[in-house]
């Protein structure tokens, strides 16, 4: 045996815990009665727990009912999940030569797929907002891109800088990649209007630079259909772009890892030699894909009747997030005596920035037992009527 004080592997640092995946485990430490978690981007009852969907229930019965067999999927993944989910990003059939898809292990996994592909073959610079998801930039970096932070937010005005954000594409190197949420951005909330896309996507166009979408909150900011605006703009314009998709929040499978990877490219000649260099990454990594997700999802929205129940369900959980979200904003008005907070209510999705600094979200945490992560993004997905009082009193007091 290797003494310890010899061991290979002990020049390693400690990582620093995840920004965001790190919380739960302080949150499950604190033994305070009212603590409250607006950390990790999960939806919560007004229970207060989190939620299964009926329809899943009713799909997973009978998948269990029916001995489902557990085989292997093919590497590119199930067939009527891929099928149903491109249908459901671009609200269409498309031509399956201009658009096709492999299955992915939840969101980050398209993108982390994405990225190996794309720095391969199409670009190493890719240009990403600031502020961005906080997986967004560690995850391109490690792939070897050059990440470039176009200025997306002023989190004083509250507002899209929308004229430096034109500039900054505009001097991006042509063929560089370009990642966009298509609703709910994260962690900010603020989404282009729809002027506003039919800008950005001229001048992606103009450019020849290569969108990449993170559709990850599709049905929870406007709806179902108003979510990928850009995605049918940018198809409808036939612009080459990849879509990360994930079925996490909109069908409560978190822990599933459902995801996929779309390849809309209508002026690529060569589809079957992408999708076979895709498929190698994928047999490399973890050789095909898990099952029982995409089977839930793609029996779900293939079957007319439980692709109603969904969009039901879906459509309660918005509403009672945009509740929580109006009672929050009217609270902390309310308390902090600011009017300034009314952008809140214009935010889509689950997450907004307060504008909270480092030292105010660490009080927070300290004094009061509410959790979010430390660029001070709330999750309003997380309030619970009975939560909303304590939080706004809590927040008014560190103002
Ligand atoms: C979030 O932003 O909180 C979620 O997308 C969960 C995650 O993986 O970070």
């Amino acid at each position: 045996m290797i003494p310890q004080s010899k061991s290979l592997f002990m020049n390693l640092d400690r990582a620093p815990d995840d920004p965001i995946l790190g919380l739960p485990k302080l949150f499950n430490s604190d033994l305070r009665p009212e603590k409250v978690n607006l950390g990790i981007g999960s939806y919560m009852t007004e229970e207060g727990h989190s939620y299964l969907f009926k329809c899943v229930e009713t799909v997973e019965k009978n998948l269990a009912l029916h001995n489902t067999p557990k085989d292997y999927l093919p590497i590119d993944g199930d067939p009527i999940f891929l099928k149903t989910t491109i249908a459901l990003n671009l609200q269409q059939s498309p031509d399956p030569e201009e658009v096709f898809a492999v299955q992915t292990i939840g969101g980050t996994g398209a993108l982390s797929l994405a990225a190996e592909f794309l720095f391969k073959y199409f670009s190493k610079t890719i240009a990403i907002s600031d502020p961005s998801w906080a997986n967004h930039a560690p995850l391109f970096r490690k792939a070897g891109f050059d990440v470039r932070l176009y200025p997306y937010y002023d989190v004083v005005q509250h507002k899209i800088r929308f004229n430096e954000i034109k500039d900054f594409l505009l001097n991006l190197p042509s063929s560089s990649i370009v990642l966009l949420q298509s609703a709910c951005h994260n962690p900010t909330g603020a989404d282009f209007s729809k002027e506003e896309w039919q800008e950005v996507m001229e001048l992606i166009k103009e450019k020849k630079l290569l969108p990449i979408f993170d559709n990850a909150y599709q049905g929870l900011g406007a709806s179902i259909e108003e979510d990928v605006y850009p995605l049918q703009l940018f198809h409808k314009n036939k612009v080459d772009m990849l879509i990360a998709t994930a079925n996490s929040k909109n069908f409560g499978l978190y822990g599933e890892r459902i995801g996929a990877l779309i390849f809309s490219l209508p002026n690529a000649p060569f589809k079957l030699d992408i999708l076979s260099q895709v498929r190698r990454i994928i047999r490399s990594h973890y050789s095909s894909p898990p099952i029982q997700g995409a089977k839930i999802v793609g029996e779900i929205l293939n079957s007319p009747i439980l692709k109603k129940e969904w969009e039901k369900e879906l459509k309660g959980i918005h509403t009672r997030i945009l509740e929580m979200r109006t009672a929050f904003t009217k609270e902390l008005i309310f308390k902090s005596k600011n009017s300034g907070y009314a952008f809140l209510y214009q935010d889509k999705g689950f997450f907004s920035l307060l504008g909270l600094s480092e030292e105010q979200v660490l009080t927070l945490r300290e004094k009061q037992g509410i959790y979010m992560p430390l660029n001070g993004r709330i999750n309003m997905a997380g309030l619970t009527s009975s939560t909303i009082n304590y939080v706004t009193d809590s927040i008014a007091k560190v103002l």
